[in-house]
């Protein structure tokens, strides 16, 4: 595990304008479709409606036809300008059928005797028109009209309603095509349009999101822009409700700021004022040790736990201070510092204190030199080596490293002790963590679970970083400082 501010994850990337899943390609598409859905609707009934006018009409005329006697037309081919030609138009077809003989009125090209024929033997030639096709002139639109000993069937080419339907149907399709794509266009600039507040919202929530709020008073000075924060819009909405969430966040923030400075200048206070009375204990021990010679064995003993116990806790009292301190002004002393030098005095010191270990060295060739400060850096080193010293048991090695690495200077305490226990690994920086008591008394029993927390406070203070690797027989303790 690593100890120190951990990155927020990067803000996914904003979508592209009218990219796949975005809301505005979908209000887009959806309003294109239902605009192109009703438009070619209503083209189809229109021109349903067209058609049915022009029919109605061609089958006027062919009654107005029908019902002119046969004599005004003569035989051979119709005239245009008088009769039949104005009434049908041209194209029409008159058969006359009178006494069983039959007599056709049209022009001579247009229909063969043999089509005449099997248009008066077409029993389905009724009152009502009907469209049939003529072998070698295409559709004709039919009405037969019988009378006593005669009956008449007059034709009218059937390309009076398709060809102008032709023409309607092709207007109708690129009037449709226009609609459609004016709509698209027009939907578009309104959806991009209406959706720029949400992209703006979006933009401060990533600029928020990004803000260091683990640290620091808890202030956030950033909101929504009042324009973007009006009740009268749904956007509008999200974006007060995000403002009155920003300001609640914010005063939480600020109240814990606020109880967390207040707890921290207690510790330190107090911190402060247990150190007098505590020198005067150890003073005053001194004091009646060294004015009688010979004391009793049980009062020996007292007075012996009275110092000792006075100084553990002088020790507690300076490292609770150190990080109340801390923890307020973060402020070290850091100047370019000889990192080889001090791990070198941390290890002899260790060597020093426990023979029952292994001490290893493994130093870079070069001087490394980082920004730091000599004293505390010291603290940290020793701090951890006196952890490899109390939680192993005799005979293990516990090997320190240092090497130059990236612009960092990283040192680290390895041992193949029992490991740091699983159950405290992720708690191991914070305050007052430590292992069960049964270990702790095998220990020595001077655990006080601070030495850890003043390691990460210290090096966090100095820009770096702390990290844990533990498991049965192999633990490292790294630590990272930036170099000078
Ligand atoms: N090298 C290690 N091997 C195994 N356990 C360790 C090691 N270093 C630390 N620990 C565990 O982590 C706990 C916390 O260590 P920390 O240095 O913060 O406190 P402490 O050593 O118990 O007390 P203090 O250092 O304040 O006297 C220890 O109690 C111990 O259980
Ligand atoms: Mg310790």
């Amino acid at each position: 595990m690593t100890l120190s501010a951990l990155p927020a994850p990067p803000p996914a990337p904003p979508p592209a304008p009218m990219g796949r899943g975005t809301l505005s390609r979908q209000l887009v598409v959806r309003t294109t479709a239902l605009v192109a859905a009703v438009t070619v609707a209503l083209s189809l009934l229109t021109a349903l409606a067209i058609f049915q006018v022009l029919q109605n009409q061609l089958d006027s005329k062919l009654q107005v036809a029908a019902s002119r006697p046969g004599v005004r037309y003569g035989q051979g081919p119709i005239d245009d300008d008088n009769g039949p030609g104005d009434l049908g138009g041209a194209g029409l077809i008159r058969l006359d059928l009178i006494n069983g003989t039959w007599s056709l009125s049209s022009a001579p090209e247009a229909v063969t005797k043999d089509e005449a024929a099997t248009l008066v033997n077409n029993t389905a030639l009724g009152h009502d028109p009907k469209t049939v096709a003529v072998e070698g002139v295409g559709l004709y639109r039919f009405v037969r009209v019988d009378r006593q000993n005669s009956s008449t069937i007059v034709g009218l080419p059937y390309t009076e309603i398709t060809t102008p339907m032709a023409s309607l149907l092709v207007m109708a399709g690129l009037l449709t095509l226009g609609a459609i794509l004016v709509s698209y266009i027009g939907a578009r600039r309104v959806v991009e349009r209406s959706l720029r507040p949400l992209t703006r919202l979006s933009a401060t929530a990533t600029q928020v999101s990004n803000l260091p709020l683990d640290s620091g008073e808890g202030h956030v000075p950033i909101r929504v822009a009042p324009g973007d924060a009006n009740p009268a819009s749904e956007v509008g909405q999200v974006g007060l409700a995000f403002n009155h969430m920003l300001d609640n966040v914010e005063n939480a923030l600020a109240a814990r700021h606020r109880s967390e400075t207040k707890v921290r200048r207690f510790v330190a206070d107090a911190s402060h004022e247990l150190r007098n009375p505590l020198a005067s204990i150890r003073g005053y021990a001194e004091l009646t040790r060294r004015g009688s010679d010979e004391l009793p064995a049980d009062t020996a003993h007292a007075l012996g736990r009275i110092e000792a116990e006075s100084e553990r806790m002088s020790v507690l009292v300076q490292d609770l201070l150190l990080l109340a301190r801390l923890d307020s002004e973060p402020t070290l002393e850091l100047e370019p510092t000889d990192v080889t030098e001090i791990v070198l005095n941390t290890v002899s010191d260790a060597r020093a204190a426990s023979a029952d270990h292994t001490w290893a060295l493994d130093l870079p060739d070069d001087v490394v030199m980082a920004r730091a400060d000599a004293h505390r850096l010291h603290q940290v080193i020793a701090n951890l080596l006196a952890n490899a010293r109390t939680h192993t048991p005799p005979g293990t090695r516990v090997e320190t490293a240092l090497r130059a690495e990236d612009g960092w200077a990283v040192i680290a305490v390895s041992d193949n002790g029992p490991g740091v226990p699983a159950e405290i690994q992720d708690s191991v920086f914070e305050r007052f963590t430590r292992a069960d008591a049964s270990r702790v008394r095998q220990a020595g029993g001077s655990s006080t679970g601070l030495g850890l927390a003043i390691v990460a406070a210290v090096v966090n203070a100095h820009g770096g970083q702390v990290s844990l690797d533990s498991r049965p027989g192999g633990t490292t303790f790294s630590i990272r400082i930036p170099l000078a």
